[in-house]
């Protein structure tokens, strides 16, 4: 419902389901005022694969908060808490395509992403490193992505 109605459709929350359901979430957090749910944050797994290596990192998609919501810190606070969750957890590495002027307060570069190939690279197309990752690769989101 959160999903269906901040992205005007059925895509998002489509592809938050079938990503559970397929095992490939890494780390999803929600936001509750009381009972009822006014933010999510969905991490999936995404491959990074290199000449003869492949590195596990994780894209962030998607995220959203309820229309009255907003303006609030909600997504700020959902994406904080989940890189800083990531990072205890080791990852390194995170992928995200949106507004840069959004991500960019997350530590998300669109020059770290540069070297990556994928079908969505572009302007849009950010990522942020917390450790050694790879520069290059072609990125290989998991499956859900496919049928968005
Ligand atoms: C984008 C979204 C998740 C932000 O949620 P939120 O809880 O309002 O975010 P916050 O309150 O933490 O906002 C933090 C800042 O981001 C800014 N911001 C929000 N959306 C933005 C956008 N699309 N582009 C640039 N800046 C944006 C806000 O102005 C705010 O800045 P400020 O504190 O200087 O005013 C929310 O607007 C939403 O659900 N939109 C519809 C779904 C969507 O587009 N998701 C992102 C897909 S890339």
């Amino acid at each position: 419902m959160l999903l269906e109605e901040a992205f005007d459709g059925p895509g998002e929350a489509r592809l938050t389901n079938e990503l559970r359901a397929d095992g490939h979430v890494v780390l999803e957090l929600g936001a509750f005022d009381a009972d009822r749910l006014i933010g999510v944050v969905v991490f999936s797994r995404l491959m990074i694969e290199g000449p003869g290596a492949s590195f596990p990192a994780v894209a962030l998609a998607p995220v959203a908060t309820a229309a009255d919501a907003r303006r609030a810190g909600v997504a700020t606070s959902l994406i904080e808490t989940a890189h800083r969750q990531l990072i205890e957890a080791g990852e390194r590495l995170s992928v995200v395509l949106g507004e840069p002027e959004f991500y960019s307060r997350f530590g998300y570069e669109v020059e770290r992403a540069e070297g990556f190939s994928s079908p969505w690279q572009g302007p849009y197309m950010q990522a942020v490193a917390w450790g050694d990752a790879p520069e290059h690769g072609q990125l290989h989101y998991a499956p859900a992505f496919d049928r968005l």
